[in-house]
């Protein structure tokens, strides 16, 4: 997705956004009720980031993904709301986030696509920077007591794998231990489309 300055560029498309993307809103209306700010890590298309804004008049949507995803979710948020705001550079694996303090916290698809160090970077670099009370919501999907959900789980799992060995389907067992480390309490796990989960932590 990058390109120069200047030249125009094919706006991304993912159909996997506009699938779940109401399903995700039913949970985060009620969840990002009283958050007047929400970081998105990984925007990717910025889709999501355009969609939830739009229906969450009452924040701001921050979007944030590394440096060669910008020109895209820039073309999204040309016609987007105004409380959709332009992405900031954030590498879940760097300590130098853009961001000093989060009151919420989204992301989508990201823990399976990154390795597990930068997973680990995502929760530590989450639990530094988040207020107490914040709310923090991890959607896709997860394997739980060692097994995948379904069948197209664990190919979709070997996709991953045979496309970098460093990523894969994560355990939500070993996730959660993760955020509870960083000082999070899970307090939902909402079932969503096509075996994926919405999980949503507090600070504590
Ligand atoms: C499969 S895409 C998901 C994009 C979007 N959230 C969605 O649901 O369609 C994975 C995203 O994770 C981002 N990502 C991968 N490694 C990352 C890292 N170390 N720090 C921040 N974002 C990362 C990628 O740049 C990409 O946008």
């Amino acid at each position: 997705m990058g390109v120069l300055p200047g030249l125009s560029m094919e706006k991304p498309f993912s159909q996997a956004c506009e699938n779940n993307k109401e399903p995700i809103l039913g949970v985060l209306r009620n969840t990002f009720a009283n958050a007047s700010r929400v970081v998105e890590i990984g925007s990717g298309t910025g889709q999501h980031a355009v969609f939830f804004a739009r229906h969450m008049p009452w924040l701001v949507w921050q979007t944030t993904d590394l440096p060669q995803h910008h020109a895209g979710i820039r073309c999204w948020l040309e016609q987007g709301p105004d409380n959709a705001l332009p992405p900031l550079a954030l590498d879940v694996m760097s300590d130098d986030w853009p961001v000093a303090s989060m009151e919420a916290l989204f992301t989508a698809n990201t823990l399976h696509i990154m390795s597990w160090e930068a997973v680990k970077g995502f929760f530590r670099g989450a639990g530094e920077r988040m207020l107490a009370g914040g709310m923090m919501c991890v959607y896709g999907p997860f394997n739980y007591a060692g097994a995948f959900t379904s069948d197209s789980n664990a190919s979709f799992d070997a996709w991953l794998r045979q496309r970098d060995p460093l990523g894969g389907i994560r355990d939500f067992e070993a996730v959660d231990l993760l955020a509870s480390r960083a000082g999070f309490r899970l307090f939902a796990d909402s079932a969503m489309p096509a075996n994926n989960r919405l999980l949503c932590w507090q600070r504590r």
